[in-house]
């Protein structure tokens, strides 16, 4: 089968297309004809050597669409099931960027049926970050979040899993995504840079030395004896006081 690898770090040139035996599934995984994956940051990192891992073949690809192809002892899944896959590694010779790829069955989830495999395909990765990070943060309905990145791979799939949570979501992305954001489910968006003020429900409080350098709320109410108002550079620093600077 044809896969997709790097054995000599470097940029988009470095990736070949190897002819590799089709992988063998043991007890507890499975094997997926892959249908399609998609391209992360992680698979430039890995291109780019940023893992290491130098003078060894590397696979590329993390995310895989596709169908159960072969099932190892104690994988619950059967030959043709359509699934997603997790295919986390930056030291295998194999990756999702594959004709097959062998997982464990941990790693499948049940494929959606109302979207095709190259859509499905960006589920794994990115999906699980955001909804695991909101796992992490345990915000109960109503309370609110910041989603940074709110256009971004990651940051669209927390604001819809946000808000589908009854989380109150403030997406923060460039002014032109504002539609999409707003379409995802944040109830508020900001495209506030460093210098300038947020409007909507968060307003910032920048400065230039301090290693508590944001304050996410107070600003241009009871911090504005700090110098803080909106569209203004803090004159003293809300974290440590420190200041003036102008
Ligand atoms: N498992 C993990 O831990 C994991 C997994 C995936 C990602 N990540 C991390 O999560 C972060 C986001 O990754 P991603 O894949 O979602 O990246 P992405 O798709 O590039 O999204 C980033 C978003 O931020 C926007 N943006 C950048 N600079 C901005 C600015 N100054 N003002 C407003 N918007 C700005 C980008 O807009 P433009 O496209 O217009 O520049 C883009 O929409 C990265 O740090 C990544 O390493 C972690």
């Amino acid at each position: 089968m044809r896969a997709a690898v790097v054995r000599t770090f470097g940029g988009p040139d470095a990736v070949e297309i190897a002819e590799v035996p089709v992988p063998e599934p043991g007890a507890g995984q499975v094997r997926i004809k892959v249908a399609a994956g998609a391209l992360n940051p992680v698979d430039a990192g890995v291109r780019a050597g940023f893992f290491g891992g130098a003078g060894k073949t590397l696979g590329l690809g993390w995310d895989a669409a596709g169908t159960v192809d072969a099932v190892g002892v104690a994988a619950a899944w059967q030959v043709g099931d359509p699934v997603v896959a997790l295919v986390p590694g930056v030291s295998d010779p194999l990756g999702a960027h594959a004709e097959y790829v062998v997982v464990d069955a941990g790693a499948v989830a049940k494929a959606p049926a109302t979207v095709d495999a190259v859509h499905a395909g960006t589920l794994p990765l990115n999906g699980l970050t955001a909804v695991q990070a909101l796992d992490l943060l345990d915000l109960a309905p109503g309370a609110s979040l910041l989603v940074t990145g709110a256009a971004g791979a990651v940051g669209a799939f927390a604001v819809q899993l946000a808000a589908h949570r009854g989380i109150e979501v403030t997406g923060h992305a460039r002014a032109g995504d504002e539609e999409l954001v707003r379409s995802l489910g944040a109830a508020h968006f900001t495209a506030g840079g460093p210098r300038a003020s947020s409007r909507g429900a968060w307003t910032r409080c920048w400065t230039r030395r301090c290693s508590v350098s944001r304050r996410w709320s107070g600003c241009g109410t009871g911090a504005r004896t700090w110098g803080c108002g909106p569209g203004r550079t803090p004159r003293r620093c809300a974290g440590c006081g420190r200041g003036p600077w102008r």
